[in-house]
């Protein structure tokens, strides 16, 4: 008799379940790999590259190459393995593909995070990358939402930036596969959940870049699926101010035109992504408890409904992110196929992104360095060795972050945005000379960092003794010959620095009389706050 799966679908050779269609593993890992066309390939009319064809090349010869494979390694970065790995295949690869990149295991934990070939089963997903520009005019038909055409150039690359201590990212990528494995094979009748993922926490943390990622990921595993996806973004804030009293109307309408677009086109996947979603899904106990506008409670209602009533399109799949999980609604809370919190960077993800943003500063020719930074572990094994190199430099600027920062232990440190904006901030502000080697950029780090802090500390001190403002802005005076001379240290000014103006006090001093005077008597020395 033949074996059938629960859902009457029938198994397929090596334990895979065919759902939809969609094939996932049932007994052995998948290995994810993405091939992306490049851009003039793409561009060029003469040059027609059949992707099904292509993916089924890919995945026959690598799943015979009796090859190891690497996470996140591009095999066609290395000319001598990409040969052995592609064999017959290796020259139009390297000639049509930007890259071949080993992305995700799904499957049975593994201890090595290597994966022989004929272990696994390999799966290809072949894209190209939209560049379509963002237009700054509203889309006329849809003026409450920004619409990209996905996967999208904006977004390549910025789901492997993101750094997080625990595995959120393959939380992520299951829960998505999951919940299209299963609005699929509920066969448009809708299951009990809806496709909505929910994720919470402080700003800065990730939220939305990790939905945009999503997004992507999303559009290349499906593209063999769909003929297109789309991310919608809406835009709540406007939603709210704009359209203010009206926003449950608008709200029906966002649904009703997302319906619209699911249905005409049910070979078109729909993500749609709602920021800050507090400002829709706010509780509806709270606001009667307040006794404020009956707008965000009907807003509320709208997006309740709208919820439901777009449940069961297998085509499309909610990313809502919030800072205030406590103020949203709980039956909106109740919705969410996956709530998840994303937590601040712990010390080996704050490192792990200065690293990679300081390497993409090397990369881009910004920092002159052909440096590449270790990883953490390497970083913290050289620090304890006492090497005093980049990765250890680098590990102690780390450390002196989190010194400074009095919020540490309370949960709301520095933000992963600081973080990933302070090389880039550092360099800006500091550089005076032509070039920026990997020395000078690191100490331009710390400068950067120390300035930060005793910025923000001359900011807390105000504020818990405005009485003294008056007498600290007076700064440090230094009495000249013929004149007062007010020297105000800057907030990252040092003692070392103090003595460098002394010193070309008297240097000008000499040149004027031809003999040293005293030119500066330092009366105070308030100690600068490192
Ligand atoms: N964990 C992380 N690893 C690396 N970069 C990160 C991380 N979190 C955030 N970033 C970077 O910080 C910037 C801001 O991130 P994002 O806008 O996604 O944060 P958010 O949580 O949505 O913030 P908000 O709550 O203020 O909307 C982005 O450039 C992103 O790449
Ligand atoms: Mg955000």
């Amino acid at each position: 008799m033949e074996e059938k799966s629960d859902d009457g679908k029938q198994p397929l050779e090596g334990g895979y379940v065919m759902v939809g269609k969609q094939d996932v593993s049932t007994i052995q890992g998948t290995l994810f790999i993405e091939a992306r066309i490049r851009d003039d390939v793409v561009s060029d009319p003469q040059l027609e590259i059949s992707v099904s064809k292509l993916r089924e090349d890919l995945e026959k010869q690598l799943s015979s190459s009796n090859a190891t494979f690497e996470l996140l390694e591009d095999i066609l970065a290395h000319e001598r393995a990409a040969e052995r790995k592609l064999g017959p295949f290796y020259q139009c690869s390297k000639s049509g593909l930007q890259s071949l990149k080993v992305v995700e295991y799904l499957g049975p934990e593994t201890l090595e995070g290597c994966f022989n070939s004929s272990s696994i089963r390999i799966k290809v997903h072949v894209y190209a990358l939209h560049h379509t520009p963002r237009s700054l005019a509203e889309d006329k038909d849809f003026p409450e939402a920004e619409i990209t055409q996905m996967p999208h150039g904006l977004f390549e690359g910025k789901w492997d930036e993101l750094v997080f201590e625990d595995d959120i990212k393959g939380d992520l990528i299951w829960m998505m596969t999951n919940i299209l494995r299963f609005s699929q094979r509920f066969d448009g009748s809708g299951g009990e959940m809806n496709p909505l993922i929910l994720l919470y926490g402080p700003p800065g943390t990730g939220k939305t870049s990790l939905c945009q990622g999503l997004a992507q990921k999303i559009s290349i595993r499906l593209s063999s699926t769909y003929k297109k996806t789309e991310l919608i973004q809406i835009k709540t804030a406007a939603l709210m101010s704009k359209y203010y009293s009206e926003s449950a109307k608008q709200v029906d309408k966002i649904f009703m035109k997302i319906s619209h677009m699911c249905q005409e086109d049910p070979e078109r996947f729909i993500c749609v992504l709602i920021d800050e979603v507090e400002s829709i899904a706010s509780s509806r106990q709270a606001v009667m408890m307040r006794s404020e506008s009956q707008d965000s409670l009907r807003a509320t209602n709208a997006l309740l409904t709208g919820l439901d009533r777009t449940r069961s399109y297998p085509n499309l799949i909610f990313l809502c992110t919030s800072n205030m999980l406590e103020s949203l609604d709980s039956a909106f809370v109740d919705r969410c196929g996956l709530k998840r919190s994303v937590d601040p960077p712990s010390f080996a993800s704050q490192y792990e992104i200065l690293r990679s943003r300081t390497q993409k500063l090397i990369a881009r020719g910004v920092i002159r360095s052909l440096e590449v930074l270790p990883s953490y572990i390497d970083a913290d094994l050289d620090s304890d060795a006492g090497k005093a190199n980049a990765g250890s430099k680098l590990l102690t600027l780390v450390k002196l972050i989190r010194s400074g920062n009095t919020h540490a232990q309370s949960g709301t440190e520095i933000s992963a945005r600081s973080l990933t904006q302070l090389p880039e901030q550092a360099i800006l502000r500091y550089l005076r000379e032509e070039e920026c080697d990997l020395d000078l950029a690191l100490d331009f780090f710390e400068r950067f960092v120390l300035s930060e802090q005793s910025q923000s500390k001359r900011y807390e001190d105000k504020n818990a003794n405005p009485e003294n403002d008056a007498e600290e802005s007076e700064g440090i005076e230094l009495r000249g010959r013929k004149r007062n001379l007010k020297i105000v240290l800057e907030e990252d000014s040092t003692i070392d620095k103090l003595e460098e103006v002394l010193a070309e006090l008297r240097r000008r001093a000499k040149e004027v009389t031809g003999q040293v005077k005293e030119v500066g008597e330092v009366k105070e020395v308030k100690e600068v706050p490192l």
